[in-house]
């Protein structure tokens, strides 16, 4: 299938790993050129290095999406070096796992910079760029959890159900202007972020141990996923093959989500 990604501009935000890195290379490895921020420098450097193989444009850029000025200063940069943009992927994101009562206000807080506000400030910053594209996309990397609650993530729950329906509301209002704005709720796939957590919850297991046991008892397919599971599914969104989807809302969680 031939996505006529050639040329697209693409920014990710959280591209320096996991499930951001993936389809940051996806994108370009289909001929687009590609920008993603993170906070840590080295990591930032190190994607960068692997983007570039690519023979596309890569811009890469130290930003905190928490950060109202470095916002726009990402967005700034990202169309002087790309020359405008067609794709922003809103990926950057980490959880803050706990249920109601472990979690403090300041957790509630960040959850909701790292998640909520980051949408809408990389949408609202992207906007005048996108209207000027000729296939824009806004892609919103979610979680299965927007749609059921799970306890154990339980300002994941609450926030990224308010994700979703940004999503929705802004595909509905963007309509007119040929945005096209869809989210992909991820159920578990195994990435940094996912290490750190078995980090904290069994430091004593093996990553595979902690892995397969949650997949056992969550995950109908019986697995974790694997980052590529992803950017497969983004990267035809932000393709021409996805021109008439908008509103949508993607699971790619292994059979993971217990509603109709
Ligand atoms: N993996 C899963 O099973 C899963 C499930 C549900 C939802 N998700 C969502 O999918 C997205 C990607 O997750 P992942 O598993 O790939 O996580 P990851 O491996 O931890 O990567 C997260 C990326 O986001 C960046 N990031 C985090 N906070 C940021 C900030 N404030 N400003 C800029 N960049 C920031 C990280 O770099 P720095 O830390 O250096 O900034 C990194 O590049 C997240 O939104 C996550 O919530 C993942």
């Amino acid at each position: 299938m031939d996505l006529a990604l050639t040329g697209r501009r693409a920014l990710v935000t959280g591209g320096s790993k996991g499930i951001g890195l993936a389809v940051a290379e996806e994108l370009a490895a289909e001929g687009a050129d590609v920008a993603i921020c993170a906070r840590t420098a080295s990591e930032v450097e190190a994607a960068a290095e692997r983007l570039r193989r690519s023979g596309r444009t890569v811009h890469v850029q130290v930003a905190d999406v928490t950060d109202a000025a470095q916002i726009s200063d990402l967005l700034q940069h990202t169309v002087d070096a790309l020359g405008g943009l067609d794709i922003l992927v809103n990926n950057a994101g980490a959880a803050h796992p706990g249920n109601f009562e472990s979690l403090s206000d300041e957790d509630w807080q960040d959850d909701l910079d790292v998640k909520l506000f980051s949408h809408v400030r990389c949408t609202r910053a992207a906007l005048p760029h996108l209207r000027a594209s000729a296939a824009a996309r806004v892609i919103n990397i979610n979680s299965v959890y927007a749609r059921y609650p799970d306890p154990n993530f339980f300002a994941t729950t609450v926030i990224r159900a308010a994700c979703l329906n940004l999503s929705k509301a802004l595909a509905r209002e963007f309509a007119p202007d040929c945005i096209l704005v869809n989210s992909v709720n991820i159920g578990f796939v195994v990435t940094p972020q996912w290490e750190n957590i078995r980090r904290r919850r069994a430091p004593d297991s093996s990553a595979d141990e902690f892995f397969a046991a949650l997949a056992k008892d969550e995950v109908p397919l019986g697995r974790f996923g694997n980052v590529d599971e992803v950017s497969g599914i983004v990267t035809f969104l932000a393709s021409d093959r996805a021109s008439y989807l908008t509103g949508t809302s993607i699971d790619v969680a292994g059979g993971m989500g217990k509603y109709v």
